[in-house]
């Protein structure tokens, strides 16, 4: 159990959206910077790209980013998994050809409050779905399939939130619309909160307590960086 639990509620919010964060040829900058990083994980089952925006890369585009996130943000500090050669990282590219199942990426350290994480778009297309129920373990996926729950990976696999938020069915008009790639058993008790579709310069602001997966709305690919963040 998190050490610091009270904390971590304290400064929960819902999820948010800013606007104009970035500017298009910033955008351009994030975009040629995800092309230049070298392949973190190519995790061929889930299709899915990683790269790790490793503290070596691109001074001055960290600069920028940081400065952006401070003036929305205050007193935190990045909590992203160093990079294989051991570097920080100020983030994770991720380019996925299907949709992210249903996670949590709570991280695995329970002495840290952990706090935000932003979703930074860098493709036209994408969609988000972030829900109102929240989990205080670490980085689990979520899933009834028993291939998946054998997989190994980062996340822990479990269907424990099966047993935390009631089990009333899900919503199949919404299921239809926006999860079609989760087995809507799998979503049961559960509720949307968000469904953010993705858009230039804008930055996703939720916390690391949220269940949230990917739309099933994805016809080719998308490419977003995502932060986490712990508070001082
Ligand atoms: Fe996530």
């Amino acid at each position: 159990m998190h050490k610091f639990l009270n904390k971590i509620k304290k400064f929960e919010q819902k999820p948010f959206v800013i606007k104009n964060f970035i500017n298009m040829d910033e955008v351009k900058l994030f975009n040629k910077l995800f092309q230049k990083l070298p392949i973190e994980i190519n995790n061929k089952r889930q299709k899915i790209l990683k790269k790790k925006w490793s503290s070596n890369y691109e001074p001055d585009l960290q600069k920028i980013y940081l400065e952006k996130l401070n003036l929305i943000l205050e007193n935190f500090s990045m909590d992203n998994p160093k990079t294989k050669d051991g570097y920080d990282s100020l983030g994770l590219f991720q380019e996925s050809f299907s949709p992210v199942s249903l996670h949590v990426d709570s991280g695995f350290d329970f002495n840290k409050i952990i706090y935000k994480q932003t979703l930074l778009p860098l493709s036209e297309e994408g969609e988000t779905v972030i829900f109102k129920n929240r989990f205080y373990g670490c980085s689990t996926t979520f899933s009834i399939d028993p291939v998946e729950l054998s997989a190994k990976g980062y996340n822990k696999r479990s269907s424990e939130h099966l047993n935390l938020f009631g089990g009333k069915d899900f919503d199949k008009n919404m299921h239809k619309k926006y999860l079609n790639h989760e087995d809507i058993n799998n979503l049961k008790g559960l509720e949307i909160d968000l469904i953010y579709k993705w858009n230039l310069g804008d930055l996703l602001v939720f916390d690391r307590t949220t269940l949230h997966c990917s739309s099933s709305n994805l016809k080719s690919k998308k490419l977003g960086l995502t932060s986490l963040m712990v508070k001082l």
